[in-house]
């Protein structure tokens, strides 16, 4: 099949919309899966299922017989969540065009609007699609009147689907074919090959999915990364089609996989650029490669008593899985060895922390997430402060700090007019600036606010959902670095800090948090043999404090002071339960009271 009839898209829409529905059909009318196949193809992982959201890109290949002539079409499958950011625009890299899923009864929502930005962005030719018109409240006018608002596209353009009953679906490939551009590329020209995903197969190592823009590549080439400068054989090359399947080759404008023997992910970097040895000084990457960073962070424990080396390996596995997780290795002295985990956004964090917590339940503790703050210090020095422990004492280092600063995100949210009043109210205690308030004909309001990432990630979700009864949709984007006014606000036990419980937070945040922080360790710690002064504080300056009054629980005092033997072997007892207890400010604080305030802060 020649590249003129070749077509790679992707489908752009807010969860649930049916994305997954209409791949599965498409794949259907090409033959790719069987028709009864109930199950939703590209949605494979498990957790993903669960929670209804695609988080991997999987992509698949179909042919389709149009007007007499076979055409290969590239069905190139992007996370529906801006947090994976990176991946989503090395996806829409590999495409020249995208439908774009409304769903007929819900209209357009903050994922429609925050996935479109980046496609148009990308100059993706867009087919606007109105899904599920078998609803009974689908109002399809209703719906063209926001696709023509909103996104400037022209209503007649749109194709009105049920890709539950399979209702039109037969226009679909059609259109695709006669309005998105073939591929550019020539098959002769020196290999470049964009790395758009990986993932780890047990038995063939790093599977590497590519989109071929330029030339051609065949099992047996010898190639090399831009980035790394890595060389490797191509051990197999083919399609998805649906699974892995090997081809003789993979030419300009294919979308496909390699195998290029990887033993570990962390050499497969998106947006990477692969070529032929020979070429590596003769031809530039490809552009766009951008390495991903982190955005959340949290600290992960074993609870007392569980066994560090085999939780660690069991991470290991699952972050090597999600090669946009990082981790290290981290020690904090109450809370002993442990790990700092760094995702791609607040989504990417929950559904992560979920499968952890499906793998080990209470046996891993997790700390409250937190954002990389920066500081940029006189000397041009800038430092990321992924820990709270990186943040620079002010008392001390003042003079030498030029600036605090912290992440900003353009925050889009859905929801029903109503509830306007309670969401502005949040968002603005958030911190947030209103940048855009539209009223939509569904009954709807899209609202914008640039606001800290540190306000979002403080369940910002769940208290929307909360206050509008669970219809509030919500998407963002990074937005640079903001100056704020920052402190780092720690939890003291007689005097002395306990270093994994410290947090940094805009100083509006620091008189409740301190408030909230004693009180609540004061409930967990209980009683104690000794006075046990908790206090919060920034600095030397005292924001809350809390006093556990001594009682001492004697252990011995029922006993016969003649019986001797008893009397140590109770002594004894008493020093081994003491061991399984961190001392802090000479207090022994039991493992349990670190977990209850830390799972309930
Ligand atoms: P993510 O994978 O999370 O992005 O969701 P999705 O957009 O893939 O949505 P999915 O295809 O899983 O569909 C979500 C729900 O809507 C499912 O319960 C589907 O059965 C249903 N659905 C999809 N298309 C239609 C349709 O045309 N009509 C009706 N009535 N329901 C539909």
């Amino acid at each position: 099949i020649p590249i003129d009839r070749y077509r790679n898209f992707s489908i752009v829409a807010h969860v649930d919309h049916g994305k997954s529905t209409l791949s599965d059909r498409l794949l259907q009318l090409t033959g790719t899966i069987p028709i009864n196949s109930d199950k939703q193809f590209l949605d494979r992982l498990e957790v993903e299922r669960e929670r209804g959201i695609t988080i991997k890109a999987q992509t698949c290949t179909m042919i389709y017989n149009h007007k007499g002539e076979d055409y290969l079409l590239n069905l190139v499958d992007t996370p529906g969540h801006v947090d994976f950011r990176a991946e989503v625009s090395r996806s829409y890299a590999s495409c020249r065009g995208a439908l774009l899923i409304v769903d007929a009864s819900q209209g357009v929502q903050a994922q429609t609007v925050a996935n479109f930005y980046m496609a148009y962005a990308q100059d993706l030719k867009l087919i606007p699609v109105v899904n599920k018109i078998d609803l009974p409240h689908a109002d399809i006018d209703r719906v063209l009147d926001q696709i023509e608002e909103m996104f400037e596209l022209d209503r007649n353009d749109a194709i009105a689907i049920s890709a539950k009953t399979g209702h039109n679906i037969e226009q679909i490939l059609p259109a695709i074919i006669d309005r998105i551009p073939p591929p550019a590329g020539l098959k002769t020209d020196p290999l470049r090959c964009l790395l758009v995903d990986s993932w780890f197969d047990p038995y063939m190592g790093v599977i590497l999915l590519v989109y071929v823009a330029d030339g051609s590549l065949k099992k047996g080439d010898k190639v090399t990364s831009a980035f790394t400068r890595r060389r490797y054989d191509i051990k197999e090359a083919g399609i998805m089609h649906p699974d892995r399947t090997p081809t003789d080759a993979l030419v300009a404008g294919q979308v496909g996989y390699i195998s290029l023997g990887m033993k570990d992910s962390s050499e497969a970097h998106v947006g990477d650029t692969i070529m032929h040895i020979t070429d590596i000084d003769k031809i530039e990457p490809l552009p766009g490669f951008e390495e991903s960073k982190p955005m959340v962070f949290v600290g992960a424990y074993p609870a007392e008593g569980t066994d560090f080396k085999k939780m660690e390996e069991s991470i290991e596995r699952l972050v090597l899985n999600d090669r946009s997780v990082t981790m290290q290795k981290e020690t904090s002295i109450a809370l002993g060895q442990g790990w700092r985990l760094g995702f791609l956004g607040t989504l990417h964090a929950s559904v992560f922390q979920e499968r952890l917590s499906k793998e080990y339940g209470t046996s891993l503790l997790i700390t409250k997430p937190t954002v990389p703050y920066k500081v940029l210090y006189k000397d041009g020095t800038e430092v990321i402060i992924d820990r709270p422990d990186k943040f620079p004492d002010l008392a001390v280092q003042k003079t030498k700090v030029k600036q605090l600063l912290e992440p900003m995100v353009d925050t889009m949210m859905t929801f029903p007019q109503e509830y306007i009043g309670n969401v502005i109210s949040l968002c603005e205690n958030g911190r947030g600036t209103q940048l855009e308030s539209t009223y939509l004909n569904t009954g709807q309001v899209f609202l914008r606010y640039r606001m800290p990432l540190a306000s979002l990630v403080n369940d910002f979700f769940g208290k929307l959902k909360g206050m509008t009864k669970g219809y509030a949709s919500l998407d963002y984007e990074e937005s640079g670095y903001d100056e704020a006014e920052l402190q780092k606000l720690d939890l003291l036990v007689n005097g002395v800090a306990v270093d994994a419980l410290s947090a940094v937070m805009h100083k509006s945040e620091v008189q409740a948090a301190g408030k909230e922080w004693t009180s609540k360790f004061k409930e967990f710690l209980g009683h104690e043999l000794f006075e046990v002064i908790i206090q919060a504080a920034v600095g030397t300056k005292i924001v809350s404090r809390e006093r556990i009054r001594a009682k001492r629980k004697d252990v011995l005092h029922k006993l016969h002071a003649s019986d001797l033997s008893r009397r140590k072997k109770l002594l004894e007892k008493q020093k081994a339960g003491k061991k399984a207890m961190k001392e802090i400010g000479r207090v022994q604080i039991p493992h349990e009271a670190f977990e209850g305030f830390l799972a309930n802060r």
